[in-house]
């Protein structure tokens, strides 16, 4: 008989490779939640974006010399990296960026310009973060088109009826989050997006909270737009990928002017350069970007089956230890999540628990997470938030539920 073996994380050896995590903070071994914030980083990232420094720093596509040409195979390296981490059907498909927030202004801005006009309409959700808000926000008031919001319900799952109620002639895009970073929720993704094909509306995808915790294929997703940040999925800062639909993308204008996105430019005209370059002006993050393409493989060395089956159980066992502590009230409360458990504690402002913990050298979110809507549809000024990578354990989360006892002893509640 074959046996099926679950496969499984040494986290042990894991640990090991993130320097950062074996700190302590205020006498105490350090316990790190606020990975949807950003995600630490494992010594293969910090050592490939330091070999570069050390060995190869040159700028890209502008040299014959040696150590540009090395550069050069470095950077367009991480970009088929990237092509297959999303599984695109082409390199021309995959655009650096800063990361998430600059891949959506890139397509509000440049969509926009191309195809957005006063009466249209843009469809976002009630669960976006701030950066797939106002953008949006930002086109409709230049262009005369009108935001739409996809309603939430109490659970903090979007509401597919009133979604498709939403969908009409005049809708120009929809951009929706793959995962709420406030909440968690796993959103239908293919579904929005089906349902927005079948009225020839292309769908952005914001995809900042997905990639660390789950694979993404944009083909079979059939996204139009898909946004990530290298930070949250253990690469660096400084570098992200916006997937666009190598058609749709064919047909945009340039988001930025400068060197590298041209063909050739005198005074009367300039022609430009062949995709994705036309999207990449200027002098890029490169050592960031060989980082993004370290970070890749070291996701792909874990596997996303080992990850996912390890943070689907720690994450659940979260949020059941959450749920018992008295005064302790979860915020949202999908069926399908990952990564995020947002709650508040009774008679606390998330500003005071968060402080508390650190002293207990836990390091979560208090805040708005920059999703300040939500928070409204919650009636809360903030919560508190635990979030997740596959580098924490049970006993972590047992640290977190013990301080919280010592926050509800502080304020006598
Ligand atoms: N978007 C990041 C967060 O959710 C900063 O914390």
């Amino acid at each position: 008989m074959t046996r099926i073996t679950k496969p499984a994380l040494d986290v042990v050896s894991i640990r090991s490779d993130f320097p950062i995590l074996e700190q302590e903070v205020h006498g105490k071994p350090l316990v790190y939640l606020d990975n949807a914030a950003t995600s630490q980083k494992p010594r293969p990232v910090i050592d490939a974006i330091s070999r570069f420094y050390a060995n190869t720093n040159a700028n890209v596509h502008r040299g014959v010399h040696t150590l540009s040409v090395r550069s050069t195979e470095l950077y367009e390296g991480a970009r088929e990296k990237s092509r297959a981490f999303v599984n695109a059907a082409e390199a021309a498909e995959i655009v650096f960026v800063r990361g998430t927030t600059e891949a959506i202004n890139l397509v509000a801005n440049s969509f926009g310009a191309a195809r957005v006009r006063a009466g249209d309409e843009v469809v976002i959700s009630a669960m976006e973060h701030h950066s797939n808000i106002v953008p949006w926000q930002m086109l409709c008031q230049r262009s005369g088109a009108k935001l739409r919001v996809i309603p939430i319900d109490r659970h903090g799952e979007i509401k597919l009826d009133e979604y498709r109620k939403l969908l009409n002639e005049r809708t120009r895009i929809v951009a929706v989050s793959h995962v709420s970073n406030s909440l968690g929720t796993v959103n239908p993704v293919d579904e929005i997006i089906s349902l927005a094909h079948e009225r020839g509306v292309p769908v952005l995808i914001d995809g900042a909270q997905a990639v660390p915790h789950f694979r993404v294929d944009v083909r079979a997703l059939d996204a139009d737009f898909y946004a990530f940040s290298g930070h949250k999925m253990f690469g660096p800062t400084g570098a992200g990928v916006l997937y666009a639909r190598k058609s749709l993308l064919e047909s945009l204008p340039p988001y930025q002017g400068g060197g590298d996105m041209i063909a050739s430019v005198t005074f009367e005209k300039t022609t430009y350069n062949v995709l994705p370059h036309r999207f990449e002006a200027g002098t890029p993050d490169i050592a960031a970007v060989v980082g993004l393409g370290a970070a890749i493989d070291y996701v792909h060395a874990l596997g996303y089956d080992a990850i996912e089956s390890y943070e689907n159980e720690l994450v659940a066992y979260a949020v059941d230890a959450l749920s018992r502590v008295p005064g302790v009230t979860l915020v949202g409360t999908p069926t399908h999540r990952v990564g995020v458990v947002s709650f508040t504690v009774e008679g606390v402002h998330p500003h005071d628990a968060g402080m508390i913990l650190d002293h207990e050298g836990i390091a979560i979110r208090a805040g708005h997470h920059c999703t300040q809507p939500v928070m409204d549809f919650f009636e809360v000024p903030a919560t508190n938030r635990a979030s997740f990578a596959f580098y924490n354990t049970r006993a972590e989360v047992d640290r977190l539920v013990a301080a919280l006892a010592k926050v509800r002893e502080v304020f006598g509640s």
